[in-house]
């Protein structure tokens, strides 16, 4: 089983990347060919500075292989590395309804916000097809926030082998990370790096705990009964076991336990849970090579899994000579 997921490269991942994509990542490599990718030409949508750009796709790469993705396993590489791929959404592009396009929710948020979209943003969901197609991935685990981009990619699929009567690409499945916990941000909204809310694991230890004794509560005094809905308690909670979790609730319902005592050890347990990633990630960080070579070797593996289906497409379509 192919099991394919793109990352955007977005700066040093945060809790909200943590619990809600990197961790079911890591634990779907025991069941498939794993390849994932920093998606550096989708980011072109967002970001206009080429330097910054290196060096969020080197971060995330850190991040990913600080976290458990195994090298020797899966694929980790850097979408540009593949430029095919773009030869291939240029293919996909003309047998994409502009209707399908227009239905797509972040064009469709922008316009709604009053910006004017380019080209890029507009197509965004063709590239992320030829992604995807282009493995016959059989998985493709995302947010729900990404469903109806592996559906747009299902429907050019279908419009592909339609155009040209033949069964060129395998329609992929949407893995919807159901299962992921909500992550809020300090202040009680989705954490986001948009909102400037976020934890990040690999802080230094400093900035880290302040942080955390910021997340926004209310004011119950100490001994009152307090709401177990808050921000607070959803942080904690993911860095504790069932019966732990039920036992600070029933403690926190009860009255008697103050906010700060909390955030200290949900900091403690933050700090314990990230330890062994953070000292792979500083060490790996003093050997940039090596991270490189990964995501080449990661790009050399990818192009011999992509080959056959490029050269089916091309074929089909009739590009280039016999
Ligand atoms: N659009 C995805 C996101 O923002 C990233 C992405 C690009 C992707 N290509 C993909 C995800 C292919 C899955 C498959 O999260």
């Amino acid at each position: 089983m192919r099991i394919l997921s793109g990352i955007q490269p977005s700066g040093e991942a945060h809790l909200g990347n943590y619990f809600g994509a990197i961790r079911q990542h890591v634990e779907l490599q025991a069941r498939g060919q794993g390849i994932y990718f920093i998606a550096d030409y989708h980011s072109m949508t967002s970001l206009r500075d080429g330097e910054e750009r290196r060096r969020l796709v080197r971060e995330l790469a850190l991040d990913y292989l600080a976290c458990g993705l195994d090298p020797r396993r899966s694929i980790l590489y850097r979408q540009s590395d593949l430029p095919e791929t773009c030869e291939l959404a240029w293919q996909l592009t003309t047998v994409t309804p502009m209707g399908l396009l227009q239905r797509g929710t972040s064009y469709k948020d922008k316009l709604a916000a009053g910006l004017s979209p380019d080209h890029g943003l507009f197509a965004y969901p063709v590239l992320q097809a030829a992604d995807i197609l282009q493995f016959q991935a059989d998985l493709v685990p995302v947010g729900q926030d990404q469903k109806q981009h592996i559906e747009i990619a299902r429907d050019i699929a279908v419009k592909f082998n339609q155009a040209y009567g033949r069964e060129v690409f395998q329609l992929p499945e949407p893995h919807i990370l159901e299962d992921v916990a909500v992550v809020p941000g300090v202040d009680g909204r989705k954490m986001s790096k948009s909102y400037d809310n976020t934890l990040r694991m690999f802080w230094p230890e400093k900035p880290l705990r302040k942080a955390v004794m910021a997340i926004v509560t209310d004011s119950t005094p100490v001994e009152q009964p307090k709401d177990t809905s808050q921000t607070l308690f959803q942080l904690w909670s993911l860095f504790a076991t069932k019966d732990e979790r039920e036992e600070m609730l029933a403690r926190a319902r009860q009255g008697g336990l103050g906010y700060g005592d909390v955030k200290k050890d949900l900091a403690e347990r933050l700090l314990r849970f990230f330890a062994p990633m953070r000292e792979r990630r500083e060490d790996l960080a003093r050997r940039p090579d090596e991270v490189e070579d990964v995501l080449r070797q990661g790009a050399g593996r990818a192009r011999e899994l992509a080959l056959a289906t490029w050269t089916a497409a091309r074929e089909a379509s009739g590009l280039g000579a016999r």
